[in-house]
């Protein structure tokens, strides 16, 4: 007999339902009166401003900043760089710091790193607790982050960005981009678009297919802007078909703009500026940067002379350019103010706070990738008795200095000498520097000026003398390492490190190498090595990190968020030749088109060293039961793939499950396979969980070039589930009707 709820029951439940309606509505009437009481904001100040100080709002008037309307209380907008961290002060009108004593902050690990946790959560705290010191800082606009797609392993700026493939780009940019914006102050997802390389950066013409530039180098942009709503936006320095990015009319006014519905402002990067008639009609709304006595460097009241300061005034004067023009400009750098320091009860952020080193260090204990673990070399008991010989210069070398334009000034930087010592009590830790860098300035490297063989001689004799060796070596941030402004020039590790890693183990083979790179290197070193971890650059907690990793105090669980090629012309830039990398009088080809990184091994069968989404970890994990919730699926489902993960270790740890999903018998050319959904689930030994990843039938579509749209095949698809691009633990067939 059907039970009939008591009357007064019904009405409280009714009640909670009207009540939970309402305050639904009031929020989301709440958020649209803040956005529409914003737009009848700027409706009342426009025609309030002259001309002269409209077109003041649209371009710097110091190195980071843009006047604001003294007269009407509109405040200056001040900007900062970087997506790791908020960067010391730089001078009013030079590229010198300021000398500040107060800007010391907390430097967060690369973003290579964040992409290696696959962990969406934590770039949501890595954004917040960033924000919250820009915030503190006083900046508007955090120059970050960077989403260029990792297409070569020779691009100095990798390591600023979150690697090969477009949907995990996309999946972390997003709580990223929100944690920061929740401390209002405004993120800049940069560089808009197709900056993969830093050579010839700011001339060379990119040309890519439409299909490519759709599925591979504007996902990241698009998930910024539509999902992860950045209120701002950076242009790139190079071209694409022959227009500079930072005023373009397919990406910026048309894609950006009228299809992504974009409402924030376009800045572009620093004289990244050429035209005033294309800066004004296609879509830039604010200047920074331009070097406008053709040098670079700044002459007197030079900020006048920006393209979009008079000469921008004389044509809206003349009549060549509609005032119309300038107010959208206009509008949109006054909705970034009353989004940030014209927006009521900001939260006032925090400075180098105990969560910010506990976040930073957190991201970085989740982002180190054990590659390689023979004979259980990591990780490393602590005990008296035991000697660690730590050889290498990035044992002590500062990695958040250097690097270009998101170099740091922390608080402090543990390095990993520091971090190992600190946490080895009982064991006797030795370190001696084994190679040396020349100092480099921004574009010059000065040689070593120690004598690199007695650097050996050195290391050889602490390694005969050690039970165990960490060489601690990789790339640096120095000009032709991994930093801005060019591009590497070798594949394979510099500074005579692959000499000195193969002297070393022939004294002591116990030896293991904790690898601080932004990018891949080639490894003919590896089989004398037999632990092997990939630990990026960590920031300010980076011994810490490494050494909770080494110890075994945290089980790693990176995976790669781009592939290692065993040689550089296994990877699909560099299998064109110089018309595809890095270009032939200044224009290049991506020829390998959609096949970037994992796309490109897998499809090509050529094996990598270590692949896209690959990772160890101290315990075992079994992926089984994997199995679709429907054989067929109309266009606008969701595919729901489940999965049992057991923890059959007997440790504590973490597996990230990959869903990869490709069309055999598609009619147009597809990669085998591409990661559309993953989830990282932590486990107890011996533990086990049941994991559903839902993918939507539309993230199946492919870019139909003649239709300029996207487009979903219908028929049978393969969906691959594992822990790695290149370890699949089953293979599933489903069907679009
Ligand atoms: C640099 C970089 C850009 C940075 C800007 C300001 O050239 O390309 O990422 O935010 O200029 O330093």
């Amino acid at each position: 007999m059907k039970k009939i709820l008591p009357f007064h029951l019904i009405i409280g439940i009714v009640l909670i339902l009207v009540s939970c309606q309402t305050k639904k509505e009031n929020a989301t009437r709440s958020t649209t009166n803040t956005n529409q009481n914003i737009e009848a904001k700027i409706d009342s100040i426009l025609p309030r401003l002259t001309l002269e100080e409209k077109v003041d709002l649209c371009h710097a008037q110091s190195k980071f900043s843009t006047k604001g309307v003294a007269r009407l209380g509109i405040p200056e907008i001040w900007m900062s760089d970087g997506p790791h961290g908020v960067r010391a002060e730089i001078s009013w009108d030079s590229w010198d710091y300021a000398g500040w004593t107060n800007d010391s902050i907390t430097a967060f690990p690369a973003l290579t790193c964040l992409a290696a946790t696959f962990n969406p959560d934590l770039a949501g705290d890595y954004g917040f607790n960033l924000g919250e010191e820009a915030r503190y800082r006083k900046k508007d606009v955090l120059l970050g982050p960077g989403v260029n797609i990792y297409r070569t392993p020779f691009n100095g700026r990798n390591f600023e960005y979150l690697g090969e493939d477009p949907f995990l780009a996309s999946t972390l940019v997003v709580p990223y981009i929100k944690g920061v914006q929740k401390n209002g102050v405004a993120a800049c997802v940069k560089h808009f678009a197709l900056n993969n390389q830093e050579h010839w950066r700011d001339v060379v013409n990119v040309e890519v297919s439409d299909r490519a530039l759709h599925e591979i180098y504007l996902p990241a942009f698009k998930a910024a802007v539509q999902k992860g709503n950045s209120w701002a936006i950076m242009g790139a320095y190079n071209k694409f078909r022959g227009q500079y990015t930072t005023h373009h009319k397919l990406l910026t006014n048309k894609i950006l703009k009228s299809e992504w519905g974009f409402d924030g402002v376009v800045i572009s990067d620093w004289s990244s500026t050429h035209s005033t008639l294309e800066a004004a009609n296609n879509g830039l709304d604010i200047e920074m940067g331009t070097g406008t006595d053709g040098l670079g460097t700044t002459t007197e009241n030079h900020y006048q002379h920006y393209y979009l300061a008079n000469p921008f005034l004389e044509k809206l004067k003349s009549g060549e350019i509609s005032e119309a023009v300038l107010n959208d400009k206009v509008r949109r750098v006054l909705r970034l103010r009353f989004r940030t320091n014209m927006k009521a009860n900001r939260p006032l952020g925090s400075l180098n706070t105990p969560e910010h080193h506990e976040v930073a260090r957190k991201v970085a204990t989740e982002g180190i990738v054990l590659l390689k673990n023979d004979d259980n070399f990591f990780p490393i008991e602590d005990k008296a008795g035991l000697t660690i010989a730590v050889i290498g210069e990035n044992a002590t070398r500062s990695m958040t200095a250097g690097g270009g334009s998101s170099e740091l000034k922390p608080q402090f930087e543990i390095s990993p000498l520091e971090g190992i010592k600190a946490r080895f009590k009982n064991a006797k830790v030795l370190h001696t520097m084994g190679y040396e860098t020349g100092v480099s300035e921004y574009d010059v490297v000065h040689p070593p000026t120690l004598n690199q063989d007695s650097l050996k001689t050195e290391a050889i004799k602490l390694a005969k003398s050690a039970d165990v060796v960490l060489f601690v070596g990789g790339l640096n941030k120095s000009h032709l390492q991994d930093s801005e402004g060019d591009d590497r020039q070798q594949y394979g590790l510099p500074f005579g490190q692959e000499a000195l890693i193969n002297d070393i183990s022939n004294v002591n083979e116990n030896l293991g190498f904790i690898l601080l790179t932004g990018n891949a290197v080639a490894m003919p070193w590896l089989d004398r090595v037999k632990g092997l971890m990939e630990s990026w650059y960590l920031g300010s907690m980076a011994g810490h990190a490494i050494a909770d990793v080494v110890s075994g105090d945290v089980n790693p669980s990176g995976k790669l968020p781009f592939s290692f090629p065993k040689a550089l012309e296994d990877n699909g830039a560099h299998a064109f030749g110089e018309t595809s990398y890095p270009g032939v009088d200044m224009t290049q080809h991506y020829k390998e088109d959609i096949l970037v990184g994992y796309r490109w091994h897998d499809t090509k069968n050529i094996a990598p060293l270590y692949a896209f989404g690959f990772g160890l970890s101290y315990t075992a994990f079994e992926l089984e039961n994997i199995a679709s919730d429907k054989e067929n699926y109309t266009k606008n489902a969701h595919i729901k793939i489940k999965c049992d993960v057991s923890n059959t270790g007997n440790l504590a740890g973490a597996e990230v499950v990959q869903v990869y999903v490709g069309k055999k018998d598609s009619k147009v050319d597809r990669a085998l396979k591409e990661l559309k959904g993953f989830t990282k689930v932590t486990l107890d030994k011996g533990e086990q969980k049941s994991v559903t990843i839902e993918v939507p039938v539309e993230a199946l579509a492919f870019y139909n070039e003649e239709k300029s749209d996207w487009e979903i095949e219908t028929g049978d698809y393969q969906i691959y589930v594992g822990n790695a691009s290149n370890n699949i633990s089953e293979t599933l067939k489903i069907t679009v009707k």
